[in-house]
């Protein structure tokens, strides 16, 4: 039988598609479950801070190589396909699906993270979205709390349900431990008008993925 999985993908870039692919993977492996982790392409690794790979990897308990985890890695901080092209190269799909293939096949759940939002090329002809399409794996869309978040996760939905992806959950992140008036109803509004779960993660100490709560999707 095929390995279950998600695919975390947010309404854009640094609203914690890691933190919240990492606490699903912690919760899967603190089940007993082995976890795999994967990621397409990881960029801006001459920035500061715990890669993408290295946070999912320590959160999940896995055993997977940087390789293994994110097939294509570069330095600057750009979208995939201009990051591989700066580099003299493209990033070819065949080879992402095999990756997650692979390190689905080793494991009892596969946890995989997208880079940016859905509509994010990861080639001149290959998006984001395509992957999550050709892997299969129901979506789960990462999304800030605070104004202007019912228009940014309806629109990812939207985007999602275009290209004939399940949508599992939203997960509103970080949800603060006292929410406003605002962030209370963008959690009811999106799950009524998309009428999909929405969950919240609150602000985690990422050193301590034993302190985290579970998020079960
Ligand atoms: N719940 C949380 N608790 C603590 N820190 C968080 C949380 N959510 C996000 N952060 C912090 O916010 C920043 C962005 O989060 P994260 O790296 O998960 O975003 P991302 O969507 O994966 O970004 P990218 O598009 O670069 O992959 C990071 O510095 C992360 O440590
Ligand atoms: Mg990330």
């Amino acid at each position: 039988m095929a390995t279950p999985g998600v695919f975390v993908t947010g309404t854009g870039t640094e609203v914690g598609k890691t933190v919240v692919a990492a606490a699903i993977a912690r919760t899967l492996a603190a089940e007993g479950k082995k976890v795999a982790v994967f990621k397409p392409a990881v960029t801006g690794l001459d920035e500061e801070g715990e890669t993408d790979h290295a946070l999912l990897r320590r959160a999940s308990g896995s055993q997977q190589s940087d390789e293994e985890i994110a097939p294509y890695r570069y330095d600057p901080p750009a979208s995939p396909h201009l990051a591989a092209a700066l580099a003299g190269e493209e990033i070819d799909p065949e080879r992402l699906r095999q990756a997650a293939h692979v390190a689905a096949a080793s494991a009892d759940a596969i946890v995989c993270e997208g880079v940016g939002g859905l509509l994010v090329p990861l080639s001149p002809t290959y998006l984001v979205r395509d992957l999550a399409a050709d892997l299969g794996y129901p979506v789960v869309i990462v999304a800030s709390p605070g104004l202007g978040t019912i228009n940014h996760t309806l629109l990812t939905i939207e985007a999602a349900h275009a290209a004939g992806l399940e949508v599992s959950a939203v997960v509103l992140n970080p949800w603060p431990e006292e929410p406003t008036e605002i962030e209370r109803d963008n959690r009811k509004t999106i799950a009524a008008l998309a009428n999909v779960p929405v969950h919240t993660l609150p602000p985690l100490d990422l050193s301590r993925p034993e302190s985290w709560p579970p998020l079960q999707i």
